[in-house]
C-alpha cells in the first residue's frame, strides 16, 4: 500500500513540502493541505524529490489547471491553485525573504498582478528531425522538446507566430540539432533571434538567408538575428523595419534581444511606483538602465544619467529620438560601481539590477548622501541582501510593492523605496 503524505507548505520553487524522517521532501504540483502519494527519489545534492502519482485528499485551494499542456510542459509551476492562494503565495515569497534578513518596510503598497496572455516575449526550444520541426518548451524535468501549440502565459500573437514558424523554420535549422527561438513583441512589431546551428555548416548560408527572408515577409517579422550560442552577440540577418519602443518622451530603436520588462502591465506599474516617489525636479541616475524603460519617464522630472554595461543598449539610448536632458553611460556596475561621491551628485537614484543583484553597488550607495533610492528587483533573495546593506548604512526602508510579471511561476518582481535618514 503506497504511503500518504500530508503537504504542509510550498518550497522556494513552488513544490509542495512534506517533512519526512530523512528531511524535507519536495513533491511536484502538490499544495499545502493536499494528502498525496508520490514516487520519492534522491535527486541532485541528495535532495528528496517526489513525483506526484495520486491526490488522495485535495487541498481546499486546489483547482483544475486551466492550461491543456500543464501536465507535459515545464513552464508553469502553480496553475493548480486558486487565484487567492496564488496571489497570497507571491506576496509571501517577498515577505519571507524580508523576514530572513529582519527587514520591515514602513508600508506595503497594493500588489499588482499581470494577466495571463500578456507576456510579450518567449523563448521556444526547437528541434528538427527529418525535415520536421518540433517547436515548444522542454517537458517537465526533462531536456526533451515538446510541441506546445497553446500557452496561456504569452501574448496570443506570439503563439500565432509559433504556428507559422513550425513550417518556415525547416529550411533554416540543422537536422538533428537543437536551437532556441526568441520572440519579443513590442507594440505589434516582432524581434526574432535564433540561437544555435543553422544551415549546412552550422552558420548562415544562402539557403538560410532565403529562408529568413521568406519567413520574415510571410509572418510579418521586423528583424531576424542569429548567434551560435548564448555568449555571442546576435548578428542581424535581416531587418525589414527597426523595432522601436516608446519610453516616456524617448523613441528608441531596440537592439536585438533588448531587455524589456516581461509585461506592459509590469512596466507601467514599476514606472508608476518610481514616479510616485521621484521628486518633481532634480538630477537623477538610472542604474542598470537597459534601453531606458525608466529613464524615459524620469525625464519628465529632470535630467537623467543612464548607466548600463551592455553597449548596444547604451548606443540605442544615445541615438533615441525625443527630449534629451539624458546622458547614456556604458559602465560595468559590478566591477566599477558608482562611488558614494558620484552618487552624492544625484537627488534620486533608481536601480534595477539583473537576478544576481547589485551587491557592490549597494555597498557604495549605503555610504552615500543621496536622499532617495528606488530599487526594482526580479529576485527577492538578492534584493534582501542588498536592502540589508542599505538599511545598515542608514537608509529608512519606506515601502515595498510586489509586481507579478511571471504568472504561474515562482518568480516575482518588486519595487522598494529607501530614503536617507536625516
Ligand atoms: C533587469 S534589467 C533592467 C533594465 C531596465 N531597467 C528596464 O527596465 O528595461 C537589468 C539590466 O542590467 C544590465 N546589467 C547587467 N549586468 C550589468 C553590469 N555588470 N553593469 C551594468 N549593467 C548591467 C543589463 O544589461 C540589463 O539592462
Amino acid at each position: 500500500m503506497p504511503a500518504d503524505f500530508l503537504i504542509h507548505q510550498l518550497g522556494a520553487n513552488g513544490d509542495g513540502m512534506y517533512s519526512s524522517d530523512r528531511g524535507p521532501v519536495y513533491i511536484d504540483r502538490a499544495l499545502p493541505g493536499d494528502v498525496v502519494q508520490a514516487n520519492i527519489q534522491s535527486g541532485a545534492g541528495g535532495v528528496l524529490r517526489g513525483e506526484l502519482t495520486k491526490v488522495v485528499t485535495a487541498s481546499p485551494d486546489r483547482i483544475d489547471a486551466p492550461c491543456p499542456n500543464y501536465d507535459a510542459c515545464g513552464g508553469c509551476t502553480l496553475q493548480h491553485a486558486n487565484d487567492q492562494f496564488y496571489k497570497n503565495w507571491k506576496v509571501d515569497i517577498v515577505r519571507s525573504a524580508l523576514d530572513k534578513k529582519g527587514l520591515q518596510p514602513e508600508s506595503w503598497h497594493k500588489p499588482i498582478f499581470s494577466f495571463p496572455g500578456t507576456r510579450r516575449r518567449a523563448t521556444f526550444a526547437a528541434f528538427k528531425k527529418k525535415n520536421t520541426v518540433t517547436l515548444g518548451y522542454f517537458r517537465r524535468r526533462s531536456h526533451q522538446v515538446t510541441d506546445i501549440a497553446t500557452c496561456m502565459v504569452v501574448e496570443p500573437g506570439i503563439m500565432a507566430l509559433r504556428a507559422g514558424l513550425v513550417q518556415s523554420l525547416a529550411p533554416i535549422l540543422q537536422d538533428g540539432k537543437a536551437a532556441d527561438i526568441f520572440l519579443q513583441s513590442v507594440h505589434g512589431q516582432v524581434d526574432m533571434v535564433i540561437t544555435g546551428p543553422v544551415g549546412k555548416a552550422g552558420k548562415p548560408d544562402l539557403q538560410v538567408y532565403e529562408g529568413v527572408a521568406e519567413l520574415a515577409h510571410k509572418l510579418n517579422i521586423n528583424r531576424i538575428s542569429w548567434r551560435t550560442n548564448e555568449r555571442d552577440a546576435p548578428e542581424v540577418l535581416l531587418e525589414i523595419n527597426p523595432v522601436r519602443a516608446k519610453f516616456g518622451p524617448l523613441d528608441v530603436a531596440l537592439p536585438p534581444l533588448a531587455f524589456l520588462q516581461p509585461t506592459k502591465t509590469g512596466e507601467d506599474a514599476i514606472v508608476a511606483a518610481i514616479l510616485a516617489r521621484l521628486p518633481e525636479t532634480g538630477k537623477f541616475a538610472d542604474l542598470f538602465s537597459g534601453c531606458g524603460t525608466f529613464s524615459g519617464p524620469m525625464l519628465a522630472r529632470g535630467t537623467v544619467d543612464a548607466y548600463d554595461s551592455v553597449e548596444p543598449a547604451i548606443r540605442a539610448l544615445e541615438k533615441s529620438k525625443g527630449a534629451k536632458p539624458l546622458k547614456a553611460i556604458c559602465r560595468d556596475l559590478f566591477r566599477n560601481p558608482l562611488s558614494s561621491d558620484e552618487a552624492d551628485r544625484y537627488d534620486a537614484i533608481v536601480f534595477d539590477p539583473p537576478r544576481v543583484g547589485a551587491h557592490e553597488q549597494a555597498k557604495a550607495l549605503a555610504t552615500s548622501k543621496t536622499p532617495l533610492l528606488i530599487g526594482a528587483s526580479c529576485n527577492p533573495a538578492t534584493f534582501v541582501r542588498d536592502a540589508r546593506i542599505l538599511v545598515d548604512g542608514g537608509f529608512a526602508f519606506e515601502s515595498i510593492q510586489v509586481i507579478d510579471q511571471f504568472t504561474w511561476s515562482h518568480h516575482v518582481e518588486l519595487v522598494a523605496v529607501f530614503s536617507r535618514r536625516s
